[in-house]
């Protein structure tokens, strides 16, 4: 038996898994964990179930040494964690691709029908009491039939975006496979981000990118905010360079740039790609099992490539 500290409750039908076979130091305070406190209750662990929200670096790899064998991340993304110094003291790091890619998904095509039916905007108009009767013209969007879906990011979840799209009569294109990035914005009504986050992709939606798109396209992010310079992107809704954004995850969580607030054609989510009941289960349970593998001395199931 271990002992495994967990940054976040986990559905409870997962949480009496892991306790049937280890011992859990569940951290039970609201929101994350303090970064102290997560570096204090590493001591002597012999395995870490951590959140996107927990930085996971040398120092706390050091801290968990030498009890450490596994990190085992609820989440695809890992740009939160130095794979490279947490690596180096020999523990393992898993995370939970393939179980999110459907709610991610689903969750993309969300926010594209969202942002082109204008639906946050009619939902606020009627809350506040603002919708004075049916007219021809009244909150006009935008039809997606016909048109192109430019999807950065070919990987697990990019691909299902695209699986979707001719449901809605939209083509899918992908940046470097079928054409350059640069003719992807120049030519495509949604541009949908979905590639993982790394130092060399930072910003890569910036003023230079964001001009060379079309005046009525939309720009959907689900992947990281690290991907959009978000300064460039409220410039280009304040300039009208854009007909409008679809956001579920910003540079600086949970922080949103106060400049997408003021545009109704902004629709904002709190990083809601994953949160299904079905997914997020299923990621806990990835999550578990990797970590009941790791500590029974086998292999990782999902390890980080
Ligand atoms: C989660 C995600 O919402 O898996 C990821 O990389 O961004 C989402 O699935 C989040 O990571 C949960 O910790």
């Amino acid at each position: 038996m271990g002992t495994v500290l967990l940054t976040r409750r986990i559905p409870s039908s997962v949480l009496t898994h892991l306790q049937s076979q280890h011992t859990v130091d569940l951290y039970t305070g609201e929101g994350a964990i303090p970064r102290e406190e997560l570096l204090r209750r590493i001591e002597g662990k012999d395995a870490l179930i951590s959140m996107l929200s927990d930085r996971i670096d040398g120092e706390l790899a050091e801290r968990g040494t030498p009890s450490l064998k596994i990190v085992a991340t609820v989440a695809v993304g890992y740009d939160n964690i130095d794979v490279a110094a947490v690596r180096s003291r020999g523990i393992v790091l898993t995370h939970t691709p393939d179980v999110l890619t459907e709610a991610t998904a689903e969750f993309t095509w969300a926010l594209i029908l969202g942002i082109a039916r204008r639906v946050g905007e009619a939902d606020r108009l009627i809350r506040a009491g603002g919708w004075k009767g049916w007219s021809l013209d009244f909150m006009l969007g935008t039809e997606l039939r016909g048109k192109q879906l430019g999807i950065i990011g070919a990987g697990r979840i990019g691909r299902a975006v695209a699986a979707k799209a001719p449901a809605f009569g939209m083509r899918a294109v992908f940046a470097k496979h079928d054409m350059s990035l640069d003719e992807l914005l120049v030519t495509s009504d949604v541009v949908s981000i979905h590639s993982a986050a790394t130092p060399d992709n930072r910003h890569l939606i910036n003023r230079k990118t964001l001009i060379r798109m079309k005046r009525s396209a939309i720009l959907v992010n689900t992947a990281r905010g690290s991907l959009v310079d978000e300064e460039a992107l409220v410039w280009a809704l304040d300039e009208r360079l854009l007909a409008g954004a679809a956001l579920d995850v910003f540079e600086r969580e949970p922080n949103v740039h106060p400049g997408f607030l003021k545009h109704e054609n902004v629709l904002l989510a709190p990083h809601l790609g994953s949160a299904t009941r079905e997914t997020r289960t299923a990621m806990a349970d990835l999550a578990v099992r990797n970590v009941i593998a790791v500590l029974a001395g086998q292999p990782p199931l999902t390890p980080i490539p």
